[in-house]
């Protein structure tokens, strides 16, 4: 993992490149208009004040958990106990790229949807939240953290999501094989090259045209960076857009020649 001093540099560069949030300079229909009605989106939904509420209470929750595993990579694993608050604290998506997530679901109209890593379900919330006729297959190891998870589901009242407990390597083939057409995928369980990769590989055949990818976490380690290089370029692949904390991956066949843009964001 990149120290915040590394990172922090890494985050300057790509604010001095990236094409600014008003699309100047982009070359795309389809990224500009992406810009225009979904990052630039500024208002607020019915969910957005609820689910906050809730990461706020899990904020002050100091509720001690046994955790199976953190999953590799994470800073965290070293103990398995660890408090509700802390998760909430260091390893949950920020209010500003989970609502960006709402915004994408309900703009591509995203009806399958698939989630690698639920934690506490603030990201799982805001996806559910976005299209209540969408289905939400959410994966987590914890089974002591997906439990929290679920009454937070119940709290909320969000009835649209499926959650699978277990490690990827074993639950996903299963999840693959009971969903052949997934709309959208947010790949946020695992800061390791090889298995994020390995997912990437075993997501592809279920994937179409317009289906959207989200890759979490993009520069947080020279791993990552690669990972998502390596996605870049994968056959399949045609636009990509670096947000620096997250990646959207899009395999949209009108675009004859693969393009790649940073986005401030
Ligand atoms: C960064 S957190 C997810 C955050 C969540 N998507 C959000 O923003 O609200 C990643 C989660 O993935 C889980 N995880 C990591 N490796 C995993 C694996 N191999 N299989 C299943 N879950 C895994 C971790 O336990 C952790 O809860």
């Amino acid at each position: 993992m990149y120290s915040p001093i590394k990172l922090s540099a890494k985050y300057f560069q790509y604010w001095l490149f990236a094409a600014n949030a008003k699309g100047h300079g982009v070359h795309s229909p389809f990224v500009f208009e992406l810009i225009e009605r979904v990052l630039n989106d500024d208002r607020d939904f019915y969910y957005f004040p609820l689910i906050e509420a809730a990461r706020e209470s899990y904020l002050q929750d100091h509720t001690v958990l046994n955790i199976t595993d953190f999953g590799a990579g994470s800073r965290l694993n070293a103990s398995n106990t660890r408090s509700i608050s802390s998760i909430a604290k260091s390893k949950l998506k920020s209010k500003k790229y989970s609502q960006l997530l709402f915004r994408m679901v309900n703009y591509f109209g995203s009806s399958t949807i698939l989630e690698l890593g639920t934690s506490l379900g603030i990201s799982t919330s805001y996806l559910a939240a976005a299209n209540s006729n969408a289905s939400i297959i959410t994966v987590e190891e914890s089974t002591e953290i997906a439990a929290i998870a679920k009454k937070h589901f119940q709290y909320l009242g969000l009835k649209n999501i499926v959650q699978v407990t277990g490690n990827l390597d074993e639950t996903l083939p299963v999840v693959l094989s009971q969903n052949p057409h997934l709309d959208f995928v947010l790949i946020d369980g695992n800061y390791r090259m090889e298995p994020k990769l390995r997912y990437f590989e075993w997501l592809k055949p279920q994937l179409h045209e317009y289906s959207v990818l989200v890759f979490d976490d993009i520069h947080r380690s020279k791993e990552m960076e690669m990972a998502w290089k390596l996605i870049q370029a994968d056959e399949m692949v045609t636009l990509t857009i670096d947000l620096f904390f997250i990646g959207l991956v899009f395999f949209r066949k009108e675009n004859k020649e693969k393009q790649h843009f940073s986005v401030r964001y």
